[in-house]
């Protein structure tokens, strides 16, 4: 680590471009409708794929000065893009991602092509994961070169390398997380731009009201014990839910069940706020089907975060360092590892606290929205060299096939 460094040269450029930026979308299979999306809420973001996307936007040019340093973890990027470095990213390889991929995205002179495959995304995931696209070509003007983007929406890698051999040309498909047996690429999952259907608001807000919440019980007054709560019945869950406190034990864990259809019908989301979820002196940290979205949730609490050894990275957390940002938890004795940890930190009360504001820290300083923002940029300028065709043609026959054209 700190080796690499890459310094972004600031919006400097966006003041020099301030033209309008055209962002017609086409799109051939019309997104689907979703019902439970919560009602009332300014924070989310409003992509209404069956009626207009704005055509245009104002150049927004956010003109910094100062030359910034991007947090380490960019370096990741051009490990995730190795596969392609010597053979470049072909057409034919592009199209192959269609075994998974949920959509395609287009840029091509900085208008926004979509192609929807007929393979439904869960819930609204590729409709925020494009608004977050479209957001970033409004925040950098003329900067995001052409590439044909493949994006897979699920929740496990599906490029995996016993199945696609370099030889043959491997799919470079984007998705949100990875792990060491697949090809694909990491980029920011669609929660950093909001998650509508349970009310979770975009990071950018988000993080403030985490910041909040932290000052709100120091420290030494949380409960002095590691604290869960979540959907239970996913990947690993099941094992957790097995050190909660019962009668005839306590691991020092708390552990409590989110039913999210309920909190969606009949709670109006009052047991899942996260913004009362910093109560514990210790939060534990699980995987679910792969990497899960509440990691940075669970990091920037201030408490002391207790990771079960993750299988599944995604584009930050390859920059955790076990005892400064957080505490390893040993998977084939969860329960165990978990009073183990608890009990050394209410014995070692300032090494405990500063492990949680270190892992805060992180979260609040490094993953700031704007270094997500440009996390995704880097990743795309850097695919973009990569091209070794122009993708003008398939988005030109995207457009004159569309039978719903979105503009
Ligand atoms: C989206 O636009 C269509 C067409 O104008 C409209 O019928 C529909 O109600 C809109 N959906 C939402 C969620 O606003
Ligand atoms: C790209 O867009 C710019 C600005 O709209 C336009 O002047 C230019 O001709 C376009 N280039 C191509 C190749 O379409
Ligand atoms: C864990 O135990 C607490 C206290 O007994 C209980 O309230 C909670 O529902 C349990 N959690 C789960 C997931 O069963
Ligand atoms: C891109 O690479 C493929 C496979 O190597 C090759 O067939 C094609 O001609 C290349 N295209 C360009 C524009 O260089």
């Amino acid at each position: 680590m700190g080796v690499f460094r890459y310094y972004i040269i600031l919006l400097v450029a966006a003041i020099i471009s301030m033209q309008w930026v055209d962002l017609s979308i086409f799109t051939t299979i019309p997104f689907q409708k979703y019902n439970d999306v919560p009602q009332n809420s300014q924070n989310y973001p409003r992509v209404n794929c069956s009626k207009t996307c704005p055509r245009k936007f104002h150049a927004k040019s956010n003109p910094t000065t100062s030359l910034e340093t991007c947090p380490d973890y960019f370096r990741w990027i051009h490990e995730d893009l190795s596969p392609w470095k010597k053979t470049g990213i072909t057409k034919e390889m592009v199209e192959k991602g269609k075994d998974h991929a949920h959509i395609r995205v287009i840029i091509v002179n900085g208008t926004v092509y979509l192609e929807k495959f007929d393979r439904p995304a869960f819930q609204t995931r590729d409709v925020v994961t494009l608004w977050g696209i479209l957001q970033l070509l409004r925040l950098y003007p003329g900067q995001l070169p052409d590439v044909d983007l493949m994006i897979e929406c699920g929740d496990v890698p599906k490029f995996l390398k016993k199945e696609y051999d370099k030889e043959n040309g491997v799919p470079p498909v984007f998705h949100y997380c990875g792990d060491s047996l697949s090809y694909d690429i990491v980029f920011p999952d669609w929660s950093y731009w909001g998650w509508p259907e349970l009310k979770i608001k975009p990071w950018k807000l988000l993080n403030k009201d985490l910041e909040e919440a932290n000052n709100e019980i120091k420290w030494e007054s949380r409960e002095p014990y590691a604290y869960w709560k979540g959907n239970t019945r996913l990947g690993r869950r099941p094992e957790l839910v097995k050190c909660n406190l019962s009668e005839e034990h306590d691991w020092n864990a708390r552990i409590y069940a989110i039913d999210w259809v309920k909190e969606r019908r009949d709670e109006g989301f009052k047991n899942s706020d996260l913004r009362n979820q910093c109560t514990h002196r210790y939060k534990i940290y699980v995987e679910g089907n792969a990497w899960s979205v509440s990691e940075k949730y669970i990091l920037a609490c201030d408490s002391v975060t207790l990771i079960i050894e993750p299988r599944f990275y995604d584009f930050f957390t390859r920059n955790l360092v076990p005892t400064v940002h957080y505490w390893p938890i040993n998977e084939k004795q969860t329960c165990s590892s978990i009073k183990f940890a608890v009990d050394w930190g209410n014995k070692h009360p300032e090494k405990a606290k500063k492990i949680g504001e270190q892992g805060s820290n992180f979260i609040q300083k490094q993953v700031q929205m704007k270094y997500v923002d440009e996390e995704e940029v880097q990743i795309t300028i850097t695919s973009g060299e990569s091209f070794n065709y122009s993708s003008l043609q398939h988005a030109q026959s995207l457009r004159s096939s569309s039978s719903s054209r979105l503009s």
